[in-house]
């Protein structure tokens, strides 16, 4: 793994291997029934409708922009926005209805006037930039009076296995190592948008559990191939040669288990 710390932030400057496997990464994730659940319930909430403009600001390969498109239909708009130019070619490319308009930019500097969108939503964007407080505020400044912003966020220090070796340990030192900008940060966004002076502020957790390692890893980096690959290089032996005999033993009892919480969160625009 090139670079981790960068891969989601900066995704056009990691190398091609990097770029291809966030781009693979992001579509498994999507495809995971987990994430889908997450994704149901936060569609629920911000309760998109028939005529309005939207954003999705950090859109990834775009499939919720998309889906976002079909709801509000030709009366309405949906604005796809990310940092990242190869991640926007994927989304445009995958896009054979013309459903939604694409833009790079930083969610922490929104190139659009004040109450422009009905509605705005960041779905796992904010682990990952280094100004969240600045990317929220700019999410309510784009959004008109009585509009939505949702913001659905991970926290990777709520991840708990079932007597896995050093598995928090392995935990608490990625996270040491600044892969994610802002690990726990699905937990903190309430007191943000009540602080940013958002109303009407509703969150919602969502514990997501795998119970193999090649289902986890679909979702979460260190039981993916990849992180088998990646791990033994970046955390130290000790740690690495105990969890994953501890990984193949649970599996092999049939008793692997791990979860972790995503945090949706919706207010409403004073
Ligand atoms: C983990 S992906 C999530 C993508 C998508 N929202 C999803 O749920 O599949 C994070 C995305 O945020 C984008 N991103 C990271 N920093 C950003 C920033 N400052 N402004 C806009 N997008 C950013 C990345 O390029 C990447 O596409």
């Amino acid at each position: 793994m090139t670079a981790p710390q960068r891969a989601f932030s900066h995704v056009d400057e990691s190398t091609d291997d990097v770029r291809a496997k966030v781009v693979q990464y992001l579509d498994v994730a999507a495809s995971h029934p987990e994430i889908q659940r997450v994704r149901a319930n936060a569609l629920e909430l911000f309760a998109p409708a028939d005529g309005e403009k939207l954003l999705d600001a950090g859109c990834g390969l775009g499939e919720i922009a998309r889906q976002l498109g079909t709801i509000v239909g030709s009366a309405g708009s949906v604005t796809a926005l990310d940092y990242s130019a190869e991640a926007l070619a994927v989304a445009k490319s995958r896009d054979k209805e013309g459903l939604v308009s694409y833009t790079t930019g930083d969610i922490a500097k929104l190139d659009f006037p004040d109450d422009h969108f009905d509605g705005v939503r960041a779905e796992r964007v904010l682990q990952h930039v280094d100004d969240p407080t600045a990317a929220l505020r700019e999410l309510a400044r784009v959004t008109r009076p009585g509009g939505r912003v949702c913001v659905i966020d991970t926290d990777w220090a709520s991840l708990v296995d079932d007597g896995l070796d050093k598995g928090q340990e392995i935990l608490q030192f990625i996270i040491g190592a600044g892969v994610f900008k802002n690990p726990a940060i699905g937990r903190t966004i309430r007191a943000r948008m009540i602080e940013a002076g958002l109303d009407a502020v509703t969150t919602l957790p969502v514990t997501l559990r795998f119970t193999c390692p090649e289902d986890a890893g679909k979702v979460i980096p260190i039981f993916s191939e990849e992180g088998a690959t990646a791990l033994p290089g970046m955390v130290p032996a000790e740690l690495s040669d105990a969890f994953f005999p501890s990984v193949q033993r649970a599996t092999e009892q049939g008793v692997f288990l791990v979860a972790f919480t995503m945090w949706i969160t919706v207010g409403q625009v004073r």
